[in-house]
């Protein structure tokens, strides 16, 4: 007899094992047996305990600290089930690192995000799902089917829920934000200001300007990551110097390397709202000006619209 129902599994890797149960449960699945593991010599492995024979598979991996075991750990998930006959490989990665390099800003330098694009299609995947790409021309360095989707229903859902009755307005953290910035100002339909930021070597960053009037606002800063924490820090106390009444700072991929989380504890930030692309659990613990929005209910929505063919963009309207 032919069966033609092509069964649907989700496959984790290990940078975000929270994250992947809570889409799994969403969906009422259970996550693909592996075994995953790394060798004394730091080369991963990857083996798969059940049979995903013409199975649709979902791996989701966000490629976050440590990038390179993340990266390597992702493809060799896709690799695995290409040589297992899945049917098709959707990468699914909530926090798509190497991002930042997608340009050659200065001479001679590689450009990652095609390389990591590449790297990802020759694997073996036929989609990729991420969310809230560093920049959208991303999703060209793929030549397969991308689905980007985007935080901003989510952050704007607290700000009608948590921040109503206040006067505020939403600021770009630099220029290279405004578009994404502009997409949650129009959703709760407030003014936008922008942060003329200069960044002078990369990982340090300096505030030059703001355009636009911020006194005796209530600012709300977005940005897609939050890394060393300089960016944000900065545009803070720019918008504090400037009259802001107070800052509420909402970012998706909170990356929070080095000194980051402290420099948050000390500064003006009323509250950093992030999500869990990255699993931060550990780091933020008893961090009160941080808290977590989730992104498993997006994921898991996108997951079942895709295997059931249906508009993944309508999620967004
Ligand atoms: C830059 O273009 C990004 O959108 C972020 O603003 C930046 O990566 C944040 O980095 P950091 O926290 O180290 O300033």
């Amino acid at each position: 007899m032919y069966k033609d129902d092509v069964l649907m599994k989700i496959l984790s890797g290990t940078s975000n094992l929270s994250l992947s149960r809570n889409i799994a449960r969403q969906l009422k699945l259970k996550l693909v047996n592996t075994n995953i593991k790394s060798f004394a010599d730091g080369e991963v492995y990857v083996e798969i305990n059940e049979n995903i024979r013409g199975n649709s598979v979902f791996v989701i991996q966000s490629t976050s600290t440590p990038a390179n075991d993340n990266l390597m750990e992702l493809l060799l998930c896709i690799d695995a089930l290409r040589r297992s006959s899945a049917k098709n490989i959707t990468a699914v990665i909530p926090y798509f690192g190497y991002a930042r390099q997608d340009r050659k800003v200065v001479p001679r330098t590689s450009i990652s995000a095609k390389l990591v694009s590449n790297l990802i299609t020759n694997a073996g995947a036929s989609r990729i799902v991420t969310v809230d790409l560093h920049s959208g021309q991303i999703q060209g360095f793929f030549d397969i089917p991308v689905d980007n989707l985007f935080t901003t229903p989510l952050f704007a859902r607290y700000i009608k829920k948590n921040l109503k009755n206040k006067n505020l307005i939403c600021v770009s953290p630099d220029v290279g934000g405004v578009q994404r910035t502009r997409g949650l100002a129009t959703k709760i339909n407030v003014d936008l200001a922008i942060i003329d930021k200069r960044r002078l070597q990369p990982g340090k960053s300096q505030v030059m300007r703001i355009i636009g009037n911020v006194q005796n606002k209530e600012c709300i800063i977005v940005d897609d990551i939050i890394d060393s924490g300089g960016t944000i820090v900065n545009a803070v106390d720019a918008l504090i110097r400037e009259g802001a009444k107070s800052v509420y700072v909402f970012v998706t991929h909170a990356v929070l390397s080095g000194e980051a989380i402290n420099k948050i504890k000390k500064s003006k930030i009323n509250k950093l709202i992030i999500t869990d692309s990255i699993d931060n659990t550990k780091k933020i613990k008893n961090v009160s000006k941080i808290q977590v929005l989730s992104i498993a209910p997006l994921m898991a929505e996108a997951i079942k619209r895709i295997s059931n063919s249906t508009s993944v963009s309508s999620l967004f309207n």
